[in-house]
């Protein structure tokens, strides 16, 4: 069974929004197998964000994520990478459909509430980095 990492970043949890997410998951029939909260110490934040390390926004995305609690997840079922960021829709807000995550809850791309894994690869990676 495929694993994926989510988390509801700092500002869906300022916003009240960790029960809704949860809920989205569940309902689609995936499994929550790990969770907690937890402030994202810097050196994680920028190892998790490391391919984008050369952005202009870099310094920013990392500011934001460890600005306050996040609560970060593992969810396991079927395609559960794939699932997941059809769930959460796309990057931009404002690009992201009605009835996804982001469609139906951000309006911008730096604070766009909730962050997927976008490959297998990329959840072992975050997973390990998370939960390891
Ligand atoms: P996430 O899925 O967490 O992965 C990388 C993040 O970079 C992405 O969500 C966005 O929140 C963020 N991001 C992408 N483009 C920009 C941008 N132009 N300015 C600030 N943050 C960005």
């Amino acid at each position: 069974m495929e694993k994926t990492f989510v988390m509801v970043k700092p500002d869906g949890v300022q916003r009240g929004l960790i029960g809704a997410v949860v809920s989205r998951f569940e309902q689609k029939g995936l499994t929550l197998a790990d969770a907690k909260v937890m402030t994202i110490p810097r050196a994680l934040a920028e190892e998790h964000y490391g391919e984008h390390r050369e952005k202009k926004f870099f310094g920013e995305l990392v500011d934001f994520i460890t600005s306050g609690p996040v609560f970060a997840m593992v969810w396991e079922g079927p395609n559960a990478v794939q699932n997941a960021r059809t769930l959460i829709g796309k990057t931009n807000p404002a690009e992201a459909g009605p009835g996804t995550i982001r469609g139906d809850y951000a309006l911008i791309v730096d604070s766009n509430i909730v962050h997927g894994s976008d490959s297998p690869e990329s959840a072992a990676r975050e997973i390990g980095l998370f939960f390891g």
